[in-house]
């Protein structure tokens, strides 16, 4: 939520910021702004509301060539969307400018401090409170100094005072008038990556505007203040002092950020699946044993014996990843498996013995509820795993093991890629703890088989694009959809419907195609098209009575199955065929044209397919 980037280094730092900007505009975009240093040492502060398109075309014209500048893109939290709330802010009287992500929870005790102490706030945010905070512990310092001039270290410390009052999250960057050689960066809970270049340092909230820009980059943790100069950077951490930074290969490359012949990320995203599931596979399925191979898992095979619960927790898509996990590790593996919202697990007290096993699931590794549950079961001592797409990321980083997705950058607000990615994963997963247990050579040699199957039948599924695109035209102007599914398509039917009410604001909801007698059904008319997800397999004939029913009420239905059901065709009113799978596999390939209804009927509507609104990719506020 909110996008940070910042520039120093031999080049025009407006020319990053801007690029920087436009790629990370998916975490916030009701406004934005930049702040450069002009040749008189003055700040130079652009702001505007609206997307970054808006920003670019004001900074752009600027003859401005700092080679120092800070940028952010915002997810209004304390204030609305106005020039005036958009960052960057001042802090004490012009001396520093400031960017921030996150939230601070006793801004309203900081901000009366120091209006009794004259400072003035021109905005509602949090943001200002940070500033002028910072600028209250320079003058502190400089007060209690005897006028010896400030240097790095000094802004280093105060900022480490004016941090400790705050409580909170934030990833912050700032320049000061006195020091435009410099930009100081800290982080509590907000994402912040530094991008090594040469003669130059990039600073942003994630990897994704640094490729391209720099070949290497150094993760900040929480607790780090950095310096970031054009040939330096130097970390401290708020207990230890100066700490030895770990340098890392950059691994996005700029055609993953960017949208080639696509319209839209979203749909980019969703076809690449083939290739962003065969990633997630790779290198991972061991036929000599008929097993998974998981490098990262850091807990070994007779404490996974052990394993007596699994608990998965996340947020939104995840969530429903989470719903098709449960299915998949009782099933396959035989492990009881419960499923927790994150925003309710960090605060509930559910009794867990020792040998439960968590597992936060997360595409961003970053949303602030699933970061929440994940410290609140370490804290209790229990041996936390992720499933997460983004390396570096502070999941990523405080999980005691897990899985990476290698789903490549997800960048339109929609979950796709990851969605079929973390199934994926979850379906590995499963395997392996099936073989640690029960399931025989035979098989995990089928599964395997299967799963190996994956990117070419999902190169098939997505063939049918043209065919939910006429569905969407048919259906673009209801209000309400229904969503039907069981079993291993139930969290695919909460999946859709989830993707249709983000993307095009049409209510929609998803159910148990049985559950829909005990209240849903009431909302069955001709104008309520219901999606049954109802690929052939054992609960196959019990769906198609609940079909039935909807039909016997004169609702449309838009039935998605597998190729070769010739039934399908006499009861429902639109069919999208996928090609057939093992049950366990039905969820990645279903959720297809699901991911494609809801694109379609989105931008036949007129909608921001990749930043809807009120919506943001990275949820890092509670
Ligand atoms: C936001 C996004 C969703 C995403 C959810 C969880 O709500 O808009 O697309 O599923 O956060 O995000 P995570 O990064 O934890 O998977």
């Amino acid at each position: 939520m909110c996008g940070i980037v910042g520039y120093i280094g031999s080049g025009v730092a407006k020319d990053f910021l801007l690029e920087g900007l436009r790629r990370l505009e998916y975490r916030g975009y009701d406004s934005a702004g930049t702040a450069t240093v002009d040749p008189n040492g003055d700040f130079l502060i652009t702001k505007s509301t609206g997307r970054i398109h808006s920003l670019s075309s004001m900074v752009a014209s600027s003859s401005c060539k700092s080679n120092i500048g800070i940028g952010h893109t915002r997810w209004a939290t304390h204030g609305p969307a106005t020039v005036v709330n958009a960052h960057p802010h001042i802090g004490g009287s012009d001396e520093l400018t400031i960017a921030h992500n996150g939230v601070i929870e006793n801004f309203n005790e900081l901000r009366e401090m120091l209006a009794a102490k004259d400072y003035t706030f021109k905005s509602e945010t949090d943001t200002e409170v940070v500033a002028h905070l910072i600028a209250e512990c320079l003058k502190s310092h400089r007060a209690s100094s005897n006028g010896t001039p400030l240097d790095h270290d000094a802004v280093v410390e105060c900022m480490k005072q004016a941090l400790a009052q705050l409580r909170g999250t934030f990833g912050i960057v700032v320049i000061l008038k006195e020091f435009p050689d410099a930009i100081f960066a800290a982080r509590l809970g907000s994402p912040l990556v530094i991008g090594i270049g040469s003669d130059e340092h990039f600073v942003a909230s994630d990897a994704s505007p640094l490729a391209g820009y720099a070949d290497q980059i150094v993760y900040l943790a929480d607790h780090q203040v950095a310096v970031v100069t054009a040939d330096h950077l130097q970390v401290s951490h708020r207990d230890s002092g100066v700490i030895s930074h770990d340098v890392k290969e950059l691994q996005v490359d700029s055609g993953q950020v960017e949208l080639g012949e696509f319209k839209h990320y979203m749909l980019k995203e969703i076809f690449e699946q083939p290739t962003s599931l065969k990633n997630t596979m790779r290198g991972r399925l061991n036929e000599d044993d008929a097993t998974a191979v998981f490098g990262g898992l850091n807990i070994s095979n007779q404490d996974l014996r052990k394993v007596k619960r699994i608990v998965l927790t996340a947020c939104g898509t995840s969530w429903h990843s989470a719903l098709v996990g449960e299915y998949l590790l009782e099933e396959i593996a035989q492990i009881p498996t419960e499923v927790e919202y994150a925003s309710e697990l960090r605060y509930r007290n559910p009794p867990m013995d020792d040998d439960t096993l968590l597992f936060a699931i997360t595409q961003s590794g970053e949303t602030a509820d699933t970061l929440g549950a994940l410290r609140e079961m370490k804290r209790k001592g229990h041996m936390t795993m992720a499933i997460c797409n983004v390396v570096g990321s502070s999941i990523a980083q405080e999980a005691d093991g897990g899985i990476f997705l290698h789903a490549g950058p997800e960048i339109g607000v929609a979950s796709t890629k990851a969605y079929t990615s973390q199934c994926l994963a979850l379906m590995m997963l499963s395997l392996y703890l099936g073989r640690l247990r029960h399931l025989s050579y035979n098989a995990g040699r089928r599964m395997i088989d299967e799963i190996k199957r994956l990117p070419s039948l999902i190169e098939k599924a997505l063939q049918c694009n043209e065919q939910a695109k006429a569905i969407s035209e048919k259906y673009q102007h209801v209000n309400n959809f229904l969503y039907l599914g069981r079993q291993y398509n139930f969290p695919t039917a909460l999946e859709g419907a989830l993707k249709l009410k983000e993307i095009s604001y049409i209510h929609a909801e998803g159910y148990p195609a049985a559950e829909m007698k005990h209240g849903p059904i009431a909302l069955v008319d001709e104008q309520t098209p219901s999606v049954f997800v109802m690929p052939r397999g054992f609960i196959y004939e019990k769906v198609m009575s609940n079909l039935e029913e909807i039909k016997a009420r004169g609702g449309p239905v838009i039935a998605v199955a597998f190729e070769g059901d010739e039934r399908i065709t006499e009861v429902a009113d639109d069919v999208i065929f996928v090609p057939p799978v093992e049950d366990f596999l039905q969820p990645i390939v279903t959720v297809i044209p699901l991911q494609l209804i809801a694109y379609h009927i989105a931008v036949l509507r007129g909608c921001d397919v990749d930043k809807p609104r009120n919506l943001a990719k990275s949820v890092t506020v509670e």
